[in-house]
């Protein structure tokens, strides 16, 4: 491997060239959001809507790799558009999230269930650190573009959380942004 510059679109966050594209589309979110009436109603209405992106760049040879997240800003009934949250397989593998355009939030959870929020806003670069699960949600009314590096060797488990979801939702209630208690995790 040589070294090299790659472009990352400053409007659309797209990295050029990636070595793997995926989106996220609202169908595949049936028991991440709360409210699966409204998740049903918004894809009959709207249809079933790409929430984000994620392009990224690994290349053979070293032990880091990097991509973009695009998340589209949106609401499933009060809940904001969000990742799915993932811990990382590796218990010994933090991340870096940097903001590039939009505004949401980084909704971290340890182990044994302490959540911790770091804003998500152009210049803010956060540290993930290992073993802390991570979910980012646009709470605001444009794209949410951040730059992620990691481990190759990181891994995703998917698997807590998508069992009983995070500890706190963010939602929008009466026009603000706010934390309640999620009743799946207490349950
Ligand atoms: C990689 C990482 C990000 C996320 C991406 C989508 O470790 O944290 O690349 O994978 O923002 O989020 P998930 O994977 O939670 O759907
Ligand atoms: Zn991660």
């Amino acid at each position: 491997m040589l070294p090299q510059g790659v472009a990352i679109d400053s409007r659309t966050g797209i990295v050029s060239p990636s070595t793997t594209v995926y989106e996220k589309r609202l169908s595949e979110f049936r028991g991440v959001y709360s409210d699966t009436a409204a998740l049903d109603a918004l894809i009959a209405s709207k249809g079933d809507l790409v929430t984000y992106t994620v392009s990224e760049r690994k290349d053979p040879g070293t032990d880091i790799f990097f991509g973009t997240t695009v998340m589209q800003p949106g609401r499933v009934g009060e809940e904001y558009f969000m990742t799915r949250g993932h811990f990382h397989a590796r218990r010994d593998r933090g991340e870096i999230y940097y903001t590039q355009s939009g505004e949401g939030l980084l909704l971290l959870q340890s182990r044994d269930g302490e959540i911790r929020t770091v804003e998500m806003k152009p210049g803010v670069c956060a540290s993930i650190p290992p073993d802390w699960g991570h979910r980012s949600i646009n709470t605001g009314t444009e794209p949410l573009v951040f730059v992620w590096c990691c481990n190759q060797d990181a891994g995703h488990d998917y698997a807590e959380i998508a069992t009983r979801g995070m500890r706190q939702l963010v939602v929008q209630r009466g026009g603000m942004t706010a934390y309640v208690a999620n009743p799946k995790y207490e349950a």
